[in-house]
Parts: structure tokens; sequence; C-alpha cells
């Protein structure tokens, strides 16, 4: 089952994310963060436990970030991130955004969903709100990548394959 989050779920969500920093794919989330934006979250629930959450942040009135994405190890490989992906995306059309955005260690992973590698500075909100502040500022090796809203969704190979 797929469902948008509540604070009642901040914890588990928080759990989520924090077991799986190990593999250096995400950043951490304190749990007041967590719980303040619990209802940007969509998460997969099987059997009413948590096994994927996945964050829509807006980033400026047009682009919106999709951050903390996790399925849990034992749920992988199933469809889980492409689900919450696309919930996210659909989310994202009805609130007007232009465009969804992921930084990320996985350029692989998010293409296969329909998302394009672009230059960091073609995404000017992300490095004004997160990027100036950090400490890897420039040295990060996260991929930005955007996926424009007035495609379609995606469910197949990456979309820079059908472009050739
Ligand atoms: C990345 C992650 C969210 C993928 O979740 P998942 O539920 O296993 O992914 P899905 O089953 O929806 O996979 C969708 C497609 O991507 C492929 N895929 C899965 N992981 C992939 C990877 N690391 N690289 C490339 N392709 C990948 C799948 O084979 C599937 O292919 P298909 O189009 O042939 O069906 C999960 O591995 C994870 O939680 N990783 C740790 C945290 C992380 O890296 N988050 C992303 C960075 S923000």
């Amino acid at each position: 089952m797929i469902r948008t989050g509540t604070e009642g779920d901040a914890r588990r969500i928080h759990r989520l994310i924090t077991a799986n920093l190990a593999e250096g794919h995400l950043l951490p989330r304190s749990l007041p963060d967590v719980a303040q934006h619990a209802e940007r979250f969509v998460v997969v629930t099987v059997g009413g436990r948590i096994v994927g959450c996945a964050e829509l942040a807006p980033l400026s009135p047009s682009v919106a970030e999709v951050r903390s994405l996790v399925v849990a190890e034992a749920r992988r490989g199933q469809g889980v991130g492409r689900r919450m992906v696309n919930e996210l995306r659909a989310h994202a059309v009805r609130r007007g955004f232009e465009q969804i955005c992921a930084f990320t260690h996985e350029p692989a992973y998010f293409e296969r969903l329909g998302f394009s590698v672009v230059p960091h500075v073609s995404i000017p909100e992300k490095i004004a709100k997160d990027c100036h502040q950090c400490a890897l500022f420039g040295r990060c090796g996260q991929f930005a990548m955007v996926s424009d809203l007035a495609l379609p969704s995606h469910d197949g190979p990456s979309i820079n394959a059908l472009r050739v």
C-alpha cells in the first residue's frame, strides 16, 4: 500500500532512513526534521510496516526535489522505489511544479525513472538553498538530475535511450 506520510509515521521513516545510511547514498535526517516534513513523504507499507519512503521537497514554485528515497533492503527490486517516485511525480503535477529533481550517487537508477543528468548550476534553487552551506560544495560527487513534468510518467528504459 502506498500513502502520504503522517506525523505518526515520523519515527519509523526516520528509522528506515537511518538504517540505510551506511551505503553512503542518503543524507542523515534528524527526527524533528522528518516529523516537521512527514506530510511531504510518501510511504509504502507491507503488513503495517513501512518498507519505503521518499519526500517531495519544494525548492521553488516550479521545482521540487525528491529526497530521502529509500527502500528496505529486503524489498528492493520489486518496483517499490519506482512506485514512490511516480507517486511523488503525481503529487508534484497536482501542486503545479514544472520539474522534479534529485541529487544522487545513483544516476543510472534515476535515468531508468525518466530523469536526465544536468549541470548542477541548472538548478540554482538547490544551490542557493542547500549547496552553498554544504561542506562538500563543489566536491560532493552527486549527480543533479531532472524530470520534466510535462513529459508522461516513465515506466520503461532511459528517456535518453528513447531519444537516440
Ligand atoms: C535506489 C533504491 C531506492 C531503488 O529502489 P527499488 O525499489 O529497489 O527500485 P525499483 O525496484 O523500483 O527499480 C526500478 C528499476 O530500476 C532498476 N534499479 C534498481 N536499483 C538500481 C540501481 N542502483 N541502479 C540502476 N538501476 C537500478 C531496477 O532493476 C528496475 O529496473 P526496470 O526498469 O527494469 O524494472 C534502493 O536500492 C535503495 O533504497 N537504495 C539505498 C538508498 C538510495 O540509494 N537512495 C537513492 C538515492 S537518493
